[in-house]
């Protein structure tokens, strides 16, 4: 099946950076200025209605443009991927505080294709050590949310500054200081508001207000709101980032910051304690590996369930001849949605920290098991969850958490999600240190059987102990082809995050679209409970009715997941694609 592949380009750099201010840019500026002088070189490209943005040297794609500014910045300097992604890493927590974030955590997955190596920084929130498996439920031991959700409890211990520091100290040549000065710089100065970061303030004020030391970040001194335009200073941000730049990483844990934390716990009865934080470290696991087509396929293995998935339903549905069925027709969408709600329903099940728990991951990746699943699909009928597994769902969406790629011609690719769960985490700043706490704990399953905020229902497996980490969804995820790096992808989403990152690698191998196309294409999801497949804007009705005909029920959603991605082609050039469902998405190549 051939794949749209670009003609070579000529051997130059294909963007000159300098000319762009950092703080007036748009995305859009970046789009038109990027993409035009490389693009006119591809007749096949210029057929098609998605344009990639194309580098001969390395390809950046996160979901704010000073942050991709900032990385290629780094590359264009001489640094690598993984100084890049570092770098970007910390802008992020900066020009972006609903997800990007010192205070929560993630995955990063770093491919060197010299070693033939790819490893994984899991950088996830633990439980603090006095959690207790009861800790989020009431008298009646019944959940209640709202305590894992918006409370000083609702965090786990942070990652981010600790995972960040490792990838830099393992793959990096930039110093730690090198890397935090362009975060310092926003956060000191300041940056102009886009309309995306004002409008999350006002919808997110109700939840942000109640918190003092939020709301002398977020908002003006008479509670009114920053408008798009104006510029937004984080002094007490830049403080810490600045202390972590003089001291280390273990400022973070073992200093001023943690003082700062371990206070504001005290303050409000949380759990969290100095020692907690001193005792945090990350862990560098194996990538879950597997092969769709040919492809190697390497994403997160727990405590993220997002590598183990991709790997299920990707070998499911290697046995359907998805190119020749269509992309999104009723038929492809029908075996998705069949593959989906399997692994969903394995999810609950079976997923929790490895470190706690034994996680049944070679069984679930394995092709003969994959086999056993695609034998139970009936071609033309939907099987009703409840037929796979019983559940009792609660729906709710949050679409927050952000990912970014990374890709150089040293043979290095980044793939890093991180996140604090909710649009602004738990809604609470730590006081005098400038950053929110992330609501992560809500991730346990805080009785078993009963939904998260995505409804996903979680077993035994996750539920909370101590200093364990939560179950995620989060799918970093790098393809291999032929031992060199082809596709770095991943997504924000909740529950989605695994169906969304699956399809861009299914768009790009099935139906061999480029990236940006890839990207860009309307998107489905199934989560098993509730029964149902979630549609994006743009599946016909005559699909829809196709599959209600099936037995499907279908919900017509809003845009899921925000997949920032890379591609490099075979002649070695970076292909990038920005995720339009992001207003401030941006893929700069060199
Ligand atoms: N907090 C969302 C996830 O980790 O899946």
């Amino acid at each position: 099946m051939p794949r749209f592949i670009a003609p070579a380009l000529p051997a130059r750099r294909v963007i000159a950076l300098s000319v762009f201010c950092l703080t007036t840019a748009v995305s859009a500026t970046f789009s038109m200025a990027f993409s035009t002088p490389a693009l006119a070189q591809s007749a096949i490209l210029e057929g098609e209605r998605f344009h990639p943005q194309v580098g001969e040297h390395a390809m950046v794609a996160t979901s704010h443009y000073l942050a991709s500014q900032i990385a290629h910045d780094v590359l264009e300097g001489g640094g690598n991927a993984v100084d890049a992604a570092v770098t970007a890493g910390f802008a992020l927590a900066v020009t972006q505080p609903r997800s990007g974030n010192i205070g929560g955590g993630g995955f990063m997955l770093i491919s060197d294709e010299k070693s033939d190596k790819v490893i994984a920084i899991d950088y996830r929130e633990k439980a603090p050590a006095a959690a207790y498996e009861t800790m989020f439920q009431n008298e009646q031991g019944e959940a209640v949310s709202e305590l894992s959700r918006y409370t000083h409890n609702a965090s786990g211990v942070p990652g981010t500054v600790a995972g960040l520091a490792l990838a830099l100290d393992k793959y990096g040549t930039l110093t730690l200081p090198q890397a935090l000065a362009p975060a310092i710089k926003l956060a000191d100065e300041g940056f102009v508001i886009p309309p995306r970061f004002a409008e999350g303030l006002d919808e997110a004020q109700d939840r942000l207000k109640q918190w003092d030391s939020t709301r002398k970040v977020f908002y003006k001194p008479d509670g009114s709101l920053y408008r798009a335009g104006e510029r937004f200073r984080q002094p007490d941000l830049a403080a810490t980032l600045k202390r972590i730049a003089d001291k280390g990483p273990r400022e973070f844990y073992e200093g001023k910051t943690a003082e700062l934390i371990a206070t504001e716990m005290k303050n409000h009865g949380g759990l969290m304690t100095a020692k907690d934080l001193a005792g945090y470290q990350p862990t560098i696991r194996e990538p879950v590996h597997g092969t769709y087509r040919g492809y190697d396929i390497y994403a997160m293995s727990p405590p993220s369930s997002g590598g183990a998935h991709i790997v299920q339903m990707l070998n499911i549905l290697e046995g359907y001849d998805i190119h020749a069925m269509g992309f999104n027709s009723a038929r492809t969408i029908h075996v998705m949605s069949e593959a989906m709600k399997r692994a969903y329903a394995d999810r609950a099940e079976y997923l929790g920290d490895t470190d706690f728990v034994d996680v049944p991951l070679k069984g679930i990746t394995s092709k003969a098991y994959a086999e056993e699943l695609r034998a139970q699909i009936d071609l033309d009928h939907a099987t009703p969850s409840k037929e796979i597994a019983a559940g009792h769902p609660l729906p709710y969406e949050s679409n927050e958490t952000t990912h970014f790629s990374i890709a150089d011609d040293s043979g290095l690719a980044v793939s890093n999600t991180y996140t604090i769960n909710f649009s602004y985490g738990s809604g609470i700043v730590v006081d005098g240190a400038g950053f929110l706490l992330n609501n992560e704990m809500d991730d346990f399953s805080a009785k078993p059987g009963t939904p998260n905020a995505y409804g996903l229902i979680g077993g035994e497996a996750n539920k909370v102990e101590p200093e364990k980490r939560m179950l995620s969804s989060m799918t970093p995820t790098i393809v291999k082809k032929d031992g060199k790096n082809f596709l770095v992808t991943g997504s924000p989403g909740g529950s989605r995050i695994i169906t969304t990152t699956l399809q861009v690698v299914m768009n790009v191998i099935d139906h061999g679209m480029n990236i940006q196309s890839a990207v860009s294409a309307p998107r489905i999801h199934d989560q098993w409970l509730p029964d149902e497949i979630r549609i994006e804007d743009g599946i016909s009705p005559d699909t829809i009715a196709l599959l209600e005909a099936m037995g499907h029920k279908v919900s017509q959603q809003e845009a899921m997941g925000a997949a920032q991605s890379i591609l490099i082609e075979d002649d070695g050039t970076f292909t990038g694609g920005a995720d339009p469902r992001r207003s401030t998405s941006s893929a700069m190549g060199l």
